[in-house]
C-alpha cells in the first residue's frame, strides 16, 4: 500500500454559523463534527497517517477529541494559517516523510465515507488530482450590483466538496505556483491544481456530505446522522 494521508483542516473559526466554539467543534450526533470524518480515515484501510490542522486556540480540544475516540492514525496536530490555503499548505509541509497521496478535507464535512475514499484515491493515482462532485440543483447566477449579470449553463455546473485527493508532488507544486501567483485566499485546492495547469478528476460525490456553514445546516447534519446511523451495520 502506498503511503497516504488524510490532511484534515480545522483551522477556521466559523464566522458564519456564529457560535461560542468553531462549528467542527460543535455536537452532531453527541460527538464533534471533526471526530465524524476522522473515524472514517481511521476506519479506512487506505488511509496511512492523519494529519490535523487546528485554530491555534482550541489545540487541547482537539488533543482530548483524539483521546476520546482512541484515534490511532494521528502524526501530527499543528496550528492552521489565517486563510483555507495557508492551513492546507502548512498541513502539507508537515505531512509524514514518504507520504505519496493526500487527501485533503474540510473538518466540516463530517458525512465522507469509505467508499468515497476508495474512489478519490484510484482516480488521483490515475490523473494525478480528483474531487468528488455533485449536481448542482439550483440556477446558479452572477450579479453586479444590484441585477443579474449572466446565467451560465447549469448543467456543466456542478458542486465540487471534500475530500479531494492529490498525488502528494502535485498538489504541493499547486500551492507553491498559487503563492508565486499572488493567491493566498483560494477556498479549494482543486482550483490550485487547475491554475498551476493540472488535470482534476471528477468522481460521484455524496448528497449527504454537506458542509456545515450555518445553523440550519446543523439541524439538516442531525437529520443525516439519524438516517446514516439507521442505515449503518452497527445499527
Ligand atoms: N479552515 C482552515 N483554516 C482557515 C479557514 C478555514 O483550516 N484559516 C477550514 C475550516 O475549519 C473548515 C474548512 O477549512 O473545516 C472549510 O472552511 P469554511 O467552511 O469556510 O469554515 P470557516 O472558515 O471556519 O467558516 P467561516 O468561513 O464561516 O468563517
Ligand atoms: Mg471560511
Amino acid at each position: 500500500m502506498e503511503k497516504t494521508t488524510a490532511l484534515i483542516l480545522a483551522g477556521g473559526v466559523g464566522r458564519r454559523m456564529d457560535s461560542a466554539i468553531p462549528k467542527q467543534f460543535l455536537s452532531l450526533g453527541g460527538t464533534p463534527i471533526v471526530s465524524h470524518s476522522i473515524k472514517i480515515f481511521e476506519l479506512s484501510d487506505k488511509i496511512s497517517d492523519i494529519v490535523v490542522v487546528c485554530h491555534n486556540d482550541h489545540i487541547d480540544r482537539m488533543e482530548s477529541i483524539f483521546s476520546e475516540i482512541q484515534a490511532k492514525k494521528i502524526r501530527c496536530l499543528i496550528p492552521g494559517g489565517e486563510t483555507r490555503q495557508k492551513s492546507s499548505f502548512i498541513g502539507l509541509k508537515n505531512c509524514p516523510p514518504g507520504t505519496e497521496y493526500v487527501l485533503i478535507h474540510d473538518s466540516a464535512r463530517p458525512f465522507i465515507s469509505i467508499s468515497m475514499v476508495d474512489d478519490l484515491l484510484s482516480a488521483a493515482r490515475e490523473s494525478g488530482s480528483a474531487g468528488p462532485v455533485i449536481d448542482n440543483n439550483d440556477t446558479v447566477i452572477e450579479t453586479s450590483e444590484d441585477f443579474i449579470s449572466k446565467i451560465p449553463e447549469r448543467d456543466s455546473l456542478k458542486r465540487v466538496q471534500t475530500p479531494q485527493a492529490f498525488r502528494y508532488d502535485v498538489i504541493v507544486h499547486a500551492h507553491k505556483m498559487a503563492l508565486k501567483n499572488g493567491t493566498t485566499s483560494a477556498s479549494d485546492d482543486c482550483g490550485l491544481v487547475l491554475n498551476s495547469g493540472g488535470k482534476v478528476r471528477i468522481v460521484r460525490g455524496r448528497e449527504e456530505n454537506l458542509k456545515i456553514t450555518s445553523g440550519l445546516d446543523m439541524e439538516l447534519a442531525e437529520l443525516i446522522f439519524m438516517k446514516e446511523r439507521n442505515l449503518s451495520p452497527q445499527g
